[in-house]
């Protein structure tokens, strides 16, 4: 660790090696060019795609915060991905080397990925789905979600893909609120060695009486069958993929749609309890996560072996392991289970074995991989790296050094990613062969990005002092608003600065003109990089009998960046019914149930009082003291001064469970 240490107060950053330098796709060049002539930088990205009608505009912005990239043209995004590498001559290159948690292993090229997905499109359009249509995705990490995806987009259809680990009832909201009326899902999946029964969580999600008696907008399931798990069965509702597969024709020709065709809905939290349907567009989507995924990475189609183990279920999974690399053409590594699973080395394993050139993941990972010590790593060949890549949190300037030692043999490229579900694409990250590297900086806009930090007041704060981030220019992969809710897309990020993309990050420029996150600024905690609202948390805790009122904080944590931290106060008719102990245990359950086991609480404590301004506002940052362990801060504009010390006083009764 003395090095370590040394290599953080020499304050080092790390310029690529004149080798890389020299073979990089991005040349310094790109920064001149974009900003020469921003538009018609993006302009020429967007040409490096498929057009079936080329463009003649590149931005209207006259509707503005309401955006509309290469408006006049036509393609097909899932021609993109497929069809054009198979009639460029590429059909035999690997597109997935996929591998399943117990071991098994599939190998799928570009002509065998693009004949499965126009199977998949026939048999999909025969239940009915056309252009505009949503279709819930609920699977594992599995090569027929990549599939479905590119079937769904290839219908110009709308994808909205939910997160394996949601609950049923998160799963019915998010296909009430986009009125889905197909879900693709598998039986089963593996995780940590077990199965985890999906289509029974589909089947209750879709039952009437989880909404009071309404019925789902669901006509049909689409059952992928994956881990052979007994599942009921409903005649006529439920249909077997590989029978749909199997009836459908092999040919489907990909019709062109309009670039602002909606290509999918993604949920992601936002400060209130309801989440919000991120909605993303055709062309803009395309040309940014191809052009970010190529220069970011350093992409080199032929050669490189490209793993993002985001779970398809994040915007990271839809970017950077469909969309942006599969429209480049390249050969990725897709993984189904958990990075212990079944020992520890499974990751390392997997990059010998593939020979993985490029690793994209999050800080959470890198963090319990250090916390389980290099040993692990080292047993394994990882001499094929050559570039390493982070997103989803700030990265501690530790957690950078270890992973470029220790993953990247202390010779490689790190690049820290910023972006979010809304950008749709990497907005913040040093170009690999061009950027001397900063661990824990996100570093520089990238090539037709504009990016400031402002005061609260719009104006801009210079360096060394914090702000709030923004986005100055419309950018092509922006998300185009809300599903279903045009005046929350303009509150949520265009109410604060007028004309400019109020993120909800932190941020500041350091000397160097660096930027640095500092995380959230609004009520939205990011646990292992991933998002959560505080008040959806809260609602979920205050639907169970036992509780009057509770509060969320995201603590710091060493692993997982935040952890969710609760404050629950019993109704006083149930105080008496459960220890704290028993109180804790049951609702971290509630919670796990109501939402998915990424929102359970690390710890609850149980409370008699919450700290409270005069105006009723719960006091987040003295919540966020305690669940840290410092000193509580100024308390003078509580109601009452005493409620601190209250639960200072209980805390002990707080449980802390690892599972
Ligand atoms: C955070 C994930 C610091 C940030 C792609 C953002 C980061 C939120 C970074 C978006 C990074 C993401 N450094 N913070 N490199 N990348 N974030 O929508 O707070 O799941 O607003 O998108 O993650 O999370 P989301």
């Amino acid at each position: 660790m003395t090095s370590i240490d040394s290599l953080l107060h020499e304050n080092r950053t790390f310029p690529p090696s004149p080798e890389f330098a020299a073979q990089a796709i991005a040349q310094p060049e790109i920064y001149e060019a974009a900003a020469a002539d921003r538009l018609g930088f993006w302009a020429e990205q967007a040409r490096a795609l498929h057009w079936h009608t080329p463009f003649t505009q590149t931005l209207d912005w006259s509707d503005a915060p309401f955006a509309k990239w290469f408006a006049d043209g036509r393609l097909n995004v899932a021609y993109n991905c497929l069809d054009r590498h198979v009639e460029a001559g590429h059909g035999d290159r690997v597109a997935i080397h996929w591998e399943g948690e117990p071991g098994d292993q599939r190998t799928i090229t570009y002509a065998e990925l693009t004949a499965e997905v126009k199977r998949a499109a026939n048999a999909i359009a025969a239940l009915g789905v056309g252009q505009g249509d949503r279709v819930a995705i609920y699977l594992p990490m599995i090569p027929e979600a990549v599939v479905a995806m590119l079937a769904v987009a290839r219908l110009g259809a709308i994808h909205s893909v939910v997160f394996g680990g949601f609950s049923s009832e998160s799963l019915r909201a998010r296909i009430d609120d986009a009125e889905a009326k197909l879900v693709i899902t598998a039986d089963g999946g593996w995780r940590k060695g077990r199965v985890v029964t999906l289509k029974d969580t589909v089947d209750a999600a879709i039952e009437a009486d989880i909404t009071d008696g309404k019925p789902s907008t669901i006509e049909h399931v689409l059952v992928v069958k994956r881990a052979e798990n007994d599942i009921a069965w409903i005649e006529g509702r439920d249909l077997w993929w590989h029978d749909a597969l199997a009836a459908a024709p092999a040919e489907h020709e990909a019709e062109a749609f309009e670039a602002e065709n909606p290509l999918f809905i993604l949920y992601t939290s936002g400060t209130t309890g309801r989440p919000k349907g991120i909605l993303h567009t055709s062309g803009g989507f395309l040309t940014q996560t191809a052009y970010t995924h190529q220069n970011v990475f350093d992409l080199h189609p032929e050669t490189d072996v490209f793993w993002c183990t985001a779970d398809v279920g994040w915007v990271t999974g839809h970017s950077y392991m469909v969309y942006g690399p599969l429209a480049n053409g390249a050969t990725q590594v897709m993984y189904e289970g958990t990075p212990d699973t079944p020992h520890p080395g499974r990751w390392w394993e997997l990059i010998e074995k593939y020979k993985v050139t490029i690793l994209y993941t999050a800080p959470t990972a890198i963090r319990s991989f250090m916390k389980a010590g290099r040993e692990v790593p080292d047993r394994f060949d990882l001499s094929s790296i050559r570039l390493l890549g982070s997103v989803g949190e700030p990265i501690n300037p530790e957690a950078w050094i270890w992973y470029r030692d220790v993953i990247g043999g202390g010779k490689v490229p790190v690049v820290d990613t910023w972006w979010q579900t809304e950008t749709g694409a990497i907005m913040v990250s040093p170009l690999p062969g061009i950027t001397a590297a900063k661990p824990g900086s996100a570093q520089v806009p990238l090539p037709g990005i504009s990016i400031d930090v402002l005061d609260d007041d719009g104006k801009p704060v210079g360096p060394g002092k914090g702000g709030l981030l923004v986005i100055t220019e419309p950018w092509p992969s922006m998300l185009r608003g809300i599903w279903g809710d045009p005046e929350r897309y303009v509150d949520t990020y265009w109410s604060k600065f007028g004309d400019k993309y109020f993120a909800g990050d932190g941020a500041h420029y350091d000397e160097d003109g660096d930027l640095w996150l500092l995380g959230r600024v609004d009520d939205v905690m990011n646990v292992s990089g991933h998002r959560l609202s505080t008040a959806e948390i809260e609602s979920a805790l205050v639907s169970h009998p036992i509780v009057a009122e509770s509060a969320v904080v995201g603590a710091a944590d060493e692993t997982t960046g935040q952890a969710v931290v609760a404050f629950v106060i019993l109704r006083v008719e149930h105080a008496e019914d459960h220890t704290t102990e028993e109180a804790a245990v049951l609702l971290r359950g509630h919670v796990s149930e109501a939402i998915g086991a990424i929102a359970r609480p690390r710890n609850i404590f149980i409370v008699t009082e919450l700290p409270k301004t005069r105006s009723g506002k719960i006091m987040r940052r003295l919540l966020r003291d305690v669940a840290e362990g410092r000193a509580v801060g100024d308390t003078t504009t509580l109601a009452d001064t005493t409620v601190m010390e209250a639960i200072a006083d209980r805390l002990s009764g707080g449980v802390r469970s690892e599972d």
